[in-house]
């Protein structure tokens, strides 16, 4: 497939897409709530399988309603958004202006607005000194949760924007291959839902397509290239690709796109959630993918379905030989996922593999894969 065409739609001047689907992936009984997500494209917007969809979000009205009542104001104040255009705060607040996670930055701002006289409590986040303190302040809290416990400080609506954050697209990794969906774009989507201060949270981006995008409505969205995750030029290579959780998603893509254009190579896919009868997403896809060949090896590991926790890089142990075999064949390795500890575990367990197929030493390991970052055949998208 030809590369991403010329960004004619960006985030800064988004396309705005139909919702086409937007179903739960995961079961009733599941602690996750991830959605499959199916937007329109305009003929001529195309992406490559390693791509990302950005999502330009707004905030939920009823957030947007609490922090004008907790600031006094009525929404219909007139300010000027970061290009100097004016708008009404309601609008602002809707669609400019970050309310969601506080930021530490936003506190500093925050407490500058008062002058000579920061209430005790507030001065005690502020500074090099109380890095830490303020960090877990912020943590699970948003700007009303700031409003409310410090209120009366901002006097002019326009000053809202020096202190809340933009409001920023969010990344997606795309979840399917063009040529089997022409205009179309799909997304694994985990609903960010948490109960943190006594309130419940949700993700401004995940929350708006959990629970503001029915089918038939419209987000605007702008896709994204990233050239640093794509499948072998060669079209025989195997690849070996690790997506747990939503690091499923752009795998989807590659199996999708390697069946739609008949391509050789062996695939291996190892998937991991937490329990199989809730959180096994795309499982009849993968199952059939299994079944007729596409899929060479389909590896799971449901963490919590028995009692000792297993994960992904334990399927990669087990089956060590045949993966050593797999790269000695020139397969290429893919990660998509959790950045803080799955993709570091992985790694781990990915030269232990090559260490001991190759009967070599650590070092020895850590020179083949630095080889096969070289050569483009270890590649990850971490979030
Ligand atoms: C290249 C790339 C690809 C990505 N692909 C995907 C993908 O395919 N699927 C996917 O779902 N996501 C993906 N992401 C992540 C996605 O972009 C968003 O970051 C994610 O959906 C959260 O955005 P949000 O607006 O819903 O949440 P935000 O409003 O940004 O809130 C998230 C924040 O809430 C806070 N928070 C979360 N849980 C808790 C808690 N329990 N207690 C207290 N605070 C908490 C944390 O500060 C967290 O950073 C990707 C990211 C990148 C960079
Ligand atoms: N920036 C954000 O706001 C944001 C938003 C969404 C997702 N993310 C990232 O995306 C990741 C994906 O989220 P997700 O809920 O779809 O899946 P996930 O949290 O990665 O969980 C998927 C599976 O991986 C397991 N796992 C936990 N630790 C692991 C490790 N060290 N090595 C291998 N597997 C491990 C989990 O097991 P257990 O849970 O049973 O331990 C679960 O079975 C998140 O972890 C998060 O880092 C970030």
């Amino acid at each position: 497939m030809s590369e991403t065409t010329h960004a004619k739609y960006t985030r800064n001047q988004p396309y705005l897409s139909k919702v086409l689907t937007n179903q739960r992936l995961t079961g009733p009984e599941s602690e996750k709530e991830t959605i499959h997500v199916e937007l329109e494209l305009e003929e001529g917007m195309t992406y490559t399988p390693g791509d990302a969809v950005g999502i330009i979000p707004t905030n939920r009205e009823e957030q947007v309603e609490s922090v004008l009542k907790a600031l006094g104001f009525s929404g219909t104040e007139r300010v000027l958004d970061h290009y100097k255009v004016e708008i009404s705060l309601h609008e602002a607040l809707t669609t400019r202006l970050g309310i969601g996670k506080l930021a530490r930055g936003s506190v500093n701002q925050y407490a500058k607005l008062c002058g000579e006289t920061v209430p005790e409590g507030l001065k005690g986040l502020l500074g090099p000194e109380n890095k830490a303190l303020a960090e877990e302040y912020v943590w699970g809290r948003e700007f009303l949760d700031l409003v409310t416990e410090f209120p009366g400080v901002v006097k002019q609506p326009q000053e809202l924007f020096n202190v809340l954050q933009r409001l920023t697209p969010r990344m997606y990794s795309i979840a399917s291959s063009q040529t089997a969906h022409p205009n179309e774009v799909h997304t694994t989507v985990r609903v960010i839902k948490y109960h943190a201060h006594n309130l419940d949270r949700q993700g401004v981006a995940s929350g708006h397509l959990g629970e503001r995008a029915p089918v038939g409505s419209t987000m605007p969205i702008f896709l994204h290239e990233n050239h640093a995750f794509r499948l072998p030029e060669d079209t025989s290579a195997p690849v070996i690709m690790i997506g747990p959780g939503t690091g499923i998603a752009p795998f989807r893509a590659f199996l999708e796109e390697r069946q739609a254009t008949a391509q050789k190579g062996d695939n291996w896919l190892f998937f991991g959630e937490q329990r199989s009868v809730s959180d096994y997403l795309y499982k009849e896809q993968f199952l059939r993918m299994h079944a007729d060949g596409l899929l060479t090896n389909l590896h799971t590991a449901f963490s919590r379905d028995q009692g000792k926790k297993v994960y992904v890089q334990d399927r990669m142990q087990e089956n060590a030989a045949e993966l050593y075999a797999w790269l000695e064949r020139g397969a290429y390795f893919y990660v998509c996922g959790d950045a803080s500890r799955m993709a570091k575990d992985v790694e781990l367990a990915l030269l232990d593999v090559i260490a001991k197929g190759s009967n070599g030493t650590l070092e020895h390991a850590n020179e083949y894969l630095a080889a096969m970052k070289k050569a483009k055949r270890y590649q990850r998208d971490v979030y």
